[in-house]
């Protein structure tokens, strides 16, 4: 059986609360979905349709395809039926392979026990049928396996992904408190920004926003920026299709006349940075950077168009005081320089969000890694201070 040409549950799984986003995503690659859950959707598919949805979405961070379903009370249930599936015709010869998991079972307090065992069954199927032990490790480089176990429902996958899809492969230089490249793109896709008119991301830090902006307008899909996948690493795996997808990015990707995408920052390091990770990403072109003070960042007046700030949202008590003051010039900067645009701030403290002093007409719930975040949006009226508290 080929699993690239053999339809399968596939699971896409994302970051909690950017299964909106993702959803969205998928319907536009042409794809049905039969059930969206809080970290991800499911659809049916083969490991070649794996392979389109690997290299085009922005907001997911795993592609799964299933290989089995199985009751499993314990971990030693859980080495039987993973030993007696064929790896031998999964894993290339010879193999590297990881093993990951999603564990929730009452026999189990270390899902890294559920890892071991399922790597131990692998490991002794393999012995059996080939005479050689296969290599493995925690890098996720070579063929990934992934479990899951909830109570006692069981299911096998092939993880297609690898390391996760949610980290675009173009951010060399982080900086100080990025926004992982999958959550940025979620904010934009988020937002009510039409993908030509100008984008304006103040305190911008590593360019992670502004970045994200200029590759979704010009359609640059994250596979640009990555060669490995987990999917080459599953025997069967012929590079046809994959260079296909690939070819196909290259294609799609669209000029915008007149874009205007504008990224600050007051510091000139993280502009150093951001212009690095934008050269990167192939749109350095498209981003006029510059080094000042948030207030002082150019808005045009032409076009209404978004403007975007991720500020630090603090934890030390002189931070705050001095995060108060600055997240009050926010709430100025919208109201004076940024009429008839959409605002949009993305902070996980909302007691420093207050301090704007606007109010916001949608407030759109993220998670930035396990901090609770909104991302506000005011509708900044182009003659009137409507939207004002
Ligand atoms: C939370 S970080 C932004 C991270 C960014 N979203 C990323 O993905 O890299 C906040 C940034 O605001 C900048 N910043 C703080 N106060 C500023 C000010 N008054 N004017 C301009 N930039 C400021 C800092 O230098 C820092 O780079």
């Amino acid at each position: 059986m080929n699993l690239f040409t053999t339809p399968s549950s596939i699971i896409i799984t994302c970051h909690k609360r950017i299964a909106p986003y993702l959803e969205k995503e998928v319907l536009e690659l042409g794809f049905e979905i039969e059930e969206a859950f809080v970290t991800g959707v499911k659809l049916k598919g083969t490991i070649n349709d794996c392979i389109k949805l690997n290299l085009n979405l922005r907001c997911a961070s795993q592609v799964l395809y299933s290989l089995r379903t199985f009751r499993a009370v314990n971990a030693d249930d859980v080495y039987s039926y993973v030993k007696d599936y064929p790896w031998e015709n999964i894993l290339p010869h010879p193999g590297y392979f990881s093993v990951t998991s999603n564990v929730s079972n009452p026999t189990i307090n270390n899902s890294m026990f559920a890892n071991l065992r399922v790597k131990d069954a692998v490991v002794d199927r393999i012995r059996e049928k080939r005479g050689e032990r296969p290599s493995t490790g925690a890098e996720l480089t070579g063929t990934v396996i992934h479990l899951f176990w909830k109570n006692e429902d069981a299911e096998l996958f092939i993880d297609t992904s690898g390391d996760s899809l949610a980290r675009h492969g173009y951010r060399k230089i982080p900086g100080l408190a990025p926004m992982l490249e999958g959550l940025a793109a979620a904010t934009i896709l988020a937002s009510k920004w039409n993908r030509h008119s100008p984008f304006i991301n103040p305190m911008c830090g590593s360019g992670t926003l502004a970045i994200e902006a200029a590759l979704i307008a010009t359609n640059r899909r994250p596979g640009l920026f990555r060669t490995n996948y987990a999917f080459m690493h599953v025997q069967g795996y012929d590079d046809k299709v994959y260079l296909k997808e690939d070819a196909l990015l290259e294609e799609q990707i669209k000029d915008v006349p007149g874009l205007r995408i504008i990224a600050t920052d007051y510091s000139p390091k993280a502009i150093d940075n951001a212009k690095k990770n934008a050269i990167a990403a192939g749109v350095n072109k498209l981003i006029e950077f510059a080094v000042c003070d948030f207030a002082l960042t150019n808005v045009p007046q032409d076009e209404a168009g978004v403007m975007m700030v991720n500020p630090e949202y603090g934890e030390r008590l002189g931070e705050l005081k001095e995060l108060e003051a600055t997240y009050a010039r926010i709430g100025d900067f919208m109201k004076q320089k940024c009429r008839g645009y959409f605002g949009y701030v993305f902070t996980g403290n909302m007691d420093l969000a207050k301090k704007i002093g606007l109010k916001a007409n949608r407030r759109i719930e993220f998670y930035n890694s396990t901090i609770d975040c909104r991302l506000l949006e005011y509708e900044l009226y182009a003659g009137t201070r409507r939207s004002e508290s």
